[in-house]
């Protein structure tokens, strides 16, 4: 298992390019099983989730080709509408294919996933939206299965609460469904919005992606399109944070603004200075001691949850207390114990973390527990005095695209050791 070693006290300079959002790409790979044409997509990160994705989209039957991030689907025969164990529980994601599947050839049998580091996470909403568009839907075996024989209407959907991948998939079902779709109480994030554009310029008829009410007028058949996917706010997000953490000056390129605005607000509280240096790049300075500024994680436009973990390791050395509230997953809060061993005050009431900044932190072997923990433990480790040996970094592969050569690119001491 690969392990990262970083020594930390660099300040970060330079720039730091963005890639495409895996949150993104994830769900523009399922929507090309909603047509029998090729769908051409660019700036797919090449990064684990998105040929976990791959791998079960070729199971199903469709053909793919990918070249340095651009990677055509060809689905036009699908003798497998199954998304099996093995690739599940690897990654939850998969059940993005449960909606097209469906809408697409009136079956389709997802595994469950089981629960994540992260919280229980059930799929529970998915499978009700996709009933009220007629299908009907058995759990048996660890398996979901859906079925719709003589194709799905459109119906009214009410989530009780807000689901990303929950908008996702049932759109992907609406737009091959008969009459019109109402979706209440949709996801608003910025990754809804585009895969509703990739929807649109494949033939499907949309309104209100981007809103908590989106309307949909199925349609016969989707037909073949080319569509390049959004930066990953998350990334960029991440860099930010890096920059300010190592007290560094550095541009991070290639990124949306608006998509980070709730975190860029919160650092120019805490005194790092980020600014809009063009239409895609920010500039982040960060030179004086940071203060502690609260945050509480919410949909977006909130503060995103993707963003906590990285956000807690930057209050860990600045001066103050923090309260760092989590709302939308039960048990993110795995990376404390582990920034507590590199010198962190935290304490965890509830779904609450109180941090007490402290003057430096120091290296330590820490062990990711997922995702955004393991970029948490980077960002801690690149302030940190000594060498930080992070374990389980494939936690990190999940979703970095490339990391520790962009990081070394700007000046960074990390090394990637298997
Ligand atoms: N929920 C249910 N029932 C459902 C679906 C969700 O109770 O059927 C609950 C969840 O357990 C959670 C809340 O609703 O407490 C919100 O979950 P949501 O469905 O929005 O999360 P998701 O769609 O599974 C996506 C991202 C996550 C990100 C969340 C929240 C993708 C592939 N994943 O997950 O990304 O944290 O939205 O913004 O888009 C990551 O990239 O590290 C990651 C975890």
């Amino acid at each position: 298992m690969d392990k990262f070693k970083i020594v930390g006290g660099t300040p970060l300079s330079g720039e730091l390019p963005v890639s495409g959002a895996k949150n993104s790409a994830l769900p523009a790979l399922a929507a090309c099983l909603l047509s029998d044409e090729p769908v051409t997509l660019h700036r797919i990160p090449q990064v684990k989730d998105i040929g976990t994705m791959q791998t079960l989209l070729a199971h199903t039957g469709a053909r793919l080709s990918d070249t340095d991030g651009k990677v055509v689907v060809n689905a036009k025969s699908l003798d497998c509408p199954e998304a099996p164990y093995d690739v599940v529980k690897t990654m939850r994601a998969s059940s993005l294919v449960l909606g097209p599947l469906v809408a697409r050839t009136g079956r389709a049998r997802v595994s469950m996933p089981g629960g994540c580091a992260i919280g229980a996470r059930p799929i529970n909403l998915h499978v009700s939206a996709l009933e009220q568009l007629g299908a009907t839907i058995t759990q048996e075996s660890g398996y979901v299965e859906a079925k719709a024989p003589d194709g799905l209407r459109g119906g009214t959907i009410h989530f009780d609460r807000i689901t990303v991948t929950g908008t996702e998939d049932v759109l992907m079902a609406a737009v091959l469904a008969r009459g019109e779709t109402v979706i209440r109480n949709a996801a608003r994030e910025p990754e809804v919005q585009d895969l509703a554009n990739l929807l649109i310029k494949m033939g499907a008829k949309i309104e209100g992606a981007g809103t908590s009410m989106i309307k949909v007028q199925g349609v016969e058949r989707l037909h073949g399109t080319e569509h390049a996917i959004i930066p990953d706010r998350i990334e960029a997000g991440t860099f930010l944070l890096a920059v300010a953490i190592t007290q560094g000056d550095a541009v991070v390129t290639d990124c949306n603004p608006e998509h980070v605005a709730a975190l860029t607000i919160k650092m120019n509280q805490a005194g790092a200075d980020v600014e809009q240096v063009g239409p895609d790049a920010l500039r982040v300075r960060s030179s004086g001691k940071l203060r502690a500024v609260d945050i509480t994680t919410e949909e977006y436009p909130g503060f995103a949850t993707d963003l906590q973990a990285q956000y807690m390791a930057l209050m860990t050395v600045a001066s103050g207390i923090s309260f760092i509230t989590e709302t939308i997953f039960e048990n993110r809060f795995m990376h404390t114990q582990e920034l507590a061993r590199m010198g962190a005050n935290i304490r965890i009431e509830g779904r609450q973390a109180i941090v007490a900044g402290r003057e430096r932190l120091g290296g330590a072997q820490v062990i990711a527990s997922d995702l955004r923990a393991s970029a948490s433990l980077v960002l801690a480790a690149l302030v940190a005095q000594g060498e930080t040996v992070i374990d389980r970094v494939y936690h990190m592969d999940r979703g970095y695209e490339r990391i520790e050569q962009k990081l070394a690119a700007v000046g960074a001491q990390i090394q990637r050791v298997g």
